[in-house]
């Protein structure tokens, strides 16, 4: 079994004043994983001590394989999730973001201002996806294959 938890950073979709199409998109494509099980999802404010708060308790408490983030992670002031990712894991895997920033540029290159990481805290994989369903998509079609065996390796 991979355990999953769906995270999205918006302060719009937090307020309830936009739908969130791009946790429902990254839940859509996670539940492709074999034998995946979306354990959490959450929206939360582009706020790091929220963030950060909960992809902690994500990773110690409920030991979830993996967390896949969306939104927050370009340019302005208020996008603070790689922020939020980098204080609280333990080792970075910066081979996925680069990746995934190499795969966006194909489809825009708007995909040079996304700041996302990844990393590891424990057991658990963290990914930080730029905030659209587009981006979502074009992201999580190209590293899903990848991601049982690094899952299988961090356990
Ligand atoms: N990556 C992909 N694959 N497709 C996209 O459309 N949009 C970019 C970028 N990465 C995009 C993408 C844009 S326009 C921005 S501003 C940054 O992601 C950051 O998005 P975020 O602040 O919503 O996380």
């Amino acid at each position: 079994m991979i355990t999953i938890g769906i995270l999205t950073v918006s302060d719009g979709a937090a307020r309830g004043e936009r739908e969130d199409l791009s946790g429902a998109r990254a839940r859509a494509l996670a539940t492709q994983l074999p034998d995946a099980v979306i354990q959490q999802q959450s929206i939360v404010p582009d706020e790091q001590e929220q963030i950060a708060a909960l992809l902690r308790s994500w990773c110690d408490e409920h030991k979830l394989n993996l967390i896949l983030t969306t939104g927050g992670t370009g340019m302005s002031p208020r996008d603070v999730t790689p922020e939020a990712t980098r204080a609280i894991i333990e080792r970075e895997a910066p081979g996925i973001a680069e990746a995934l920033r190499t795969i966006s540029l194909k489809y825009t290159p708007m995909a040079m201002l996304s700041r996302g990481i990844a990393g590891i805290r424990g057991r658990t994989l963290i990914i930080n996806l730029p905030g659209s369903p587009k981006a979502v998509q074009e992201c999580l079609e190209y590293a899903l294959p990848v991601l049982p065996h690094a899952i299988n390796l961090l356990v």
